[in-house]
């Protein structure tokens, strides 16, 4: 069965102490309600271990922003697929639009990415969007797909069922400026088509695809309300656990 699921991106904020506050207080307000999601925290790699010791992984999942596209060896300042495991954390952020636009990564790399996370039992949440150009220009549903099936089409069924996507229009990150439920919905429903043609219908129709960009308490209802938005990954409204619980309270 598809799941919904409300996961923060934490990005590149918060000090070491106020990133274990911070997960201490969305812990803390998911022992006085009961979701109607999975909701998880994605952080800095920093704060990975630290933050697992302080929150209880059945109600609050633990994952890492990103990790390297090799298992070990001399890649200085790289964190590994086994490192993010071996802290307690169970899921990953891949190929999101900010490591696509300025760290380089490609089809290519994130191909490794996946195969390693899959490999140490790293549930990827996969981020996918088109910018605003490929928006206005009409060719948006063909760059997501293109971004599907370069990187993840050599998958077997199996394991791409394991995943999670994260539809984030790159124009409404962190601008202020969400898609309309509509247009999360089309694009949606697109990408579990996409799915369906290669995997069939079965493993589209369990896949979560979460929506992300500029998702807050005051629009998260409308989002998730459609058909195919299974959720959301939420970056600037998850530094704040009073708005991130509002998020997760939608459902
Ligand atoms: P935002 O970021 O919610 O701040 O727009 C979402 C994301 O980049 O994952």
């Amino acid at each position: 069965m598809r799941k919904n699921i409300v996961a923060g991106n934490w990005k590149m904020n918060t000090t070491l102490n106020e990133g274990v506050g911070l997960a201490k207080d969305v812990n803390e307000a998911l022992k006085n309600v009961t979701p109607k999601c999975d909701v998880v925290i994605c952080v800095p790699f920093t704060h990975l271990a630290p933050v697992c010791g302080v929150i209880d992984q059945q109600k609050l999942g633990l994952g890492a922003e990103n990790c390297a596209d090799h298992k070990s060896g001399a890649y200085t300042g790289e964190v590994s697929a086994p490192m993010v495991a071996s802290t307690g954390a169970t899921y990953v952020i891949l190929g999101h639009s900010e490591r696509r636009q300025y760290y380089g990564e490609t089809a290519e790399t994130l191909k490794e990415k996946v195969r390693l996370a899959l490999d140490n039992n790293l549930t990827p949440i996969f981020c996918i969007g088109e910018v605003l150009e490929q928006r206005e220009n009409g060719s948006y549903l063909d760059v997501v797909k293109g971004q599907i099936e370069e990187a993840l089409f050599d998958l077997s069924a199996e394991d791409f069922s394991k995943l999670i996507l994260a539809y984030e229009p790159v124009w409404a990150i962190g601008t202020g400026k969400t898609a309309t439920d509509d247009q999360a919905q089309e694009m949606h429903a697109f990408i579990r088509s996409v799915i369906a043609n290669k995997y069939g219908n079965e493993v589209a129709d369990n896949m979560s695809i979460l929506y992300g960009g500029s998702c807050k308490p005051s629009n998260a209802k409308a989002l998730f309300a459609k058909p195919d938005v299974d959720g959301g990954l939420i970056g600037g409204a998850s530094l704040d656990a009073e708005s991130f619980m509002g998020i997760v309270t939608a459902f």
